[in-house]
């Protein structure tokens, strides 16, 4: 069995064509495709906004910069890539971690309590781990209730719906972010997105991406204005072309992750000591098939665990370490929150593979080894 990896992408030869005419043309950087992929993922999201930028950072660091001042403080998971909170501090701000649910998910509940104590908090950051969307009455309430900014990251999600909401709608958030990076749902190799309801946000973020750099019809011929401080944040024709060939393909890919998942479900079901993350719940777009087991009750501990699967060309991936305990976050002071769910979650948890092109073969000898090595 060749190596098998926690994610990779599925591109055709119709996603290499539609590259291929884009190097044939005039644009290579910013040109009529970077549009079309925008207004694409707005409408597929049904967002009224969608700005498209080089990677998922890229994303959350313009978005932080419009939404956020310096020193603002901000709710946010540690169960999440670095960049999701990084992208606080980069605009100066401080992120808060609060604790995780059983899913996986930021507690909104543990966020409302926080904001009850301290009203100066300006913003959450709220991560659909997974796939699977936070509670977005929730985020309404607390919207509505304390004037909270709200960014969803949707790195995990694109394709998720929660009661009728799509994540990157912005139904109850004033922005939120897209990553297309190999492993998630679908890629322009980097890049990334944000969607937005508002119009001044979205004229903002376009300026951002492109150095803070405005020219209107109005100017010379040779003028521009730098605005504000902005970035070289663009992305290119080239990866939008492969952007909308996939979004073509999305559902498909998002349907092939559903079915997959139901098979892991299936397989684990009755079993003493592993258990998924959640069972299957048709909101979520599975970005990961995350399992949990106690491994107090176990002959092995992870590490070993990750070992023998790769001796079995299986990747095992851990998603994610907590970023609160990171070394550079230790230096800012933090480190030690009380977050006894995600410190619980972190111990037991491990992403196995999962993408559209997993054959039924692989998953049954994924599932066959891994059934194998807990067992021994
Ligand atoms: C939750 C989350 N947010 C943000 C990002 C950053 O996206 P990118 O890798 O495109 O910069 C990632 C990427 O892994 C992610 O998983």
């Amino acid at each position: 069995m060749q190596f098998i990896p926690y994610g990779k992408q599925w591109v055709t030869t119709e996603d290499i064509n539609s590259v291929a005419e884009v190097l044939k043309s005039d644009f290579l950087t910013t040109g009529p495709k970077v549009k079309e992929f925008e207004e694409a993922v707005a409408d597929y999201c049904g967002a009224k906004y969608a700005v498209a930028v080089c990677n998922g950072t890229a994303a959350l660091h313009l978005a932080s910069i419009a939404l956020l001042n310096s020193g603002d403080k901000v709710l946010t998971t540690p169960n999440s890539f670095l960049a999701t909170s990084n992208a606080i501090l980069y605009a100066g701000a401080h992120p808060i971690f609060i604790d995780i649910q059983e899913n996986g998910n930021i507690d909104l509940d543990l966020c409302e309590e926080a904001l009850k104590s301290d009203p100066s908090i300006k913003a959450i950051y709220a991560v659909h781990f997974s796939g699977n969307p936070v509670e977005q009455e929730k985020l309404a309430h607390i919207k509505k209730r304390y004037g909270t900014t709200i960014l969803e990251d949707c790195a995990h999600s694109i394709g998720a719906e929660y009661q009728g909401i799509k994540a990157g709608s912005c139904t109850h958030s004033e922005a939120s972010i897209f990553s297309f990076h190999p492993v998630k749902h679908m890629t322009t190799g980097e890049g990334g997105m944000i969607t937005t309801n508002d119009e001044t946000l979205y004229e903002k973020l376009k300026i951002l991406r492109n150095h803070g750099m405005v020219k209107t019809p109005e100017m010379k011929p040779w003028e521009y204005e730098m605005k504000i401080l902005g970035f070289n944040y663009r992305i290119t024709d080239i990866q939008c072309a492969l952007g909308l060939s996939q979004l073509k393909k999305l559902e498909g890919f998002i349907e092939r992750r559903r079915e997959l998942a139901q098979n892991y479900d299936k397989a684990f079901k009755n079993h003493p000591v592993i258990r998924p993350l959640y069972f299957y719940n048709g909101n979520s777009s599975y970005h990961l098939y995350v399992l949990r087991i106690n491994f107090n009750v176990l002959n092995i501990t992870k590490e070993e665990l990750f070992v023998k699967m790769k001796t079995k060309n299986i990747g095992l991936q851990l998603h994610y370490i907590p970023i609160n305990r990171q070394p550079y976050y230790r230096t800012l002071g933090y480190g030690n929150e009380n977050i006894p769910q995600m410190d619980r979650y972190f111990e037991e948890s491990f992403s196995i593979p999962l993408f559209p092109l997993l054959t039924d073969l692989e998953q049954e000898y994924i599932i066959e080894n891994l059934l194998k090595v807990v067992e021994q």
